[in-house]
């Protein structure tokens, strides 16, 4: 998504080699119009594909999610990362493992929120080692459901995450894929989309 990449390459800040900081339109501060254009692009990949419901996982993937899900027309359901009182009924599990943050924490999604009869498209702002997506699709599962793809707005392609997702038989749609990036340089691989 060629508008992405250029907002990658004005507004991203690379922290050493391998973290891309973009607080300024997707992680912190959110530029609606972009997340408007990039929910309009998965829209026209997955339009025909009788997707049910969008699923992503708090916080930051929840701005792009809305915006799929407004342009197709479906609810969005986000997991979360901690139970609240409220979450009084049936709850699936899984524990996602954060190599960022050398943590496993238990993330939750309410069972009256995903049916057997749901097909699911999995949305998230980046893919690393896929912890994060092998967790949401464990959840999927867990309900009968079935996932049709993880859309990614940026793929780190130098982590695992996309080839543990295509092991899992899960299609990866990623907007924007990064390569490994050297002496300060942002450097890109073609994107699906
Ligand atoms: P994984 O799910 O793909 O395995 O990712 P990993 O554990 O490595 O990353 C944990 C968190 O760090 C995730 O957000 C992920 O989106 C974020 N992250 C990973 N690499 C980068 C990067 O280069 N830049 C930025 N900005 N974030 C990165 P999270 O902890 O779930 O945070 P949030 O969504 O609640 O903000």
């Amino acid at each position: 998504m060629k508008v992405l990449e250029e907002r990658i390459i004005k507004d991203g800040q690379l922290l050493g080699e391998t973290i891309l900081k973009v607080d300024s339109f997707l992680t912190h501060q959110v530029d609606y119009q972009l997340m408007k254009d990039i929910g309009r692009v998965f829209a026209a990949k997955y339009r025909h594909e009788g997707i049910t419901k969008i699923v992503t996982i708090e916080a930051s993937g929840i701005a792009p999610a809305l915006y799929v899900a407004e342009a197709l027309d479906l609810p969005m359901v986000f997991a979360k990362k901690s139970k609240n009182i409220t979450m009084t009924e049936d709850i699936l599990t899984a524990q996602v493992y954060s190599f960022t943050k050398q943590v496993t924490s238990q993330v939750s999604i309410a069972q009256k929120f995903l049916k057997a009869s749901d097909k699911v498209l999995i949305i998230d702002d980046f893919l690393a080692n896929g912890q994060a997506a092998k967790g949401l699709i464990e959840m999927i599962e867990q309900a009968g459901a079935q996932v049709a793809g993880v859309g990614i707005v940026i793929e780190k392609s130098f982590q695992s995450g996309r080839q543990l997702l295509e092991e899992m038989g899960v299609p990866v749609t990623s907007l924007a894929r990064l390569g490994r990036c050297e002496n300060g340089e942002i450097k890109f691989l073609e994107a699906d989309a």
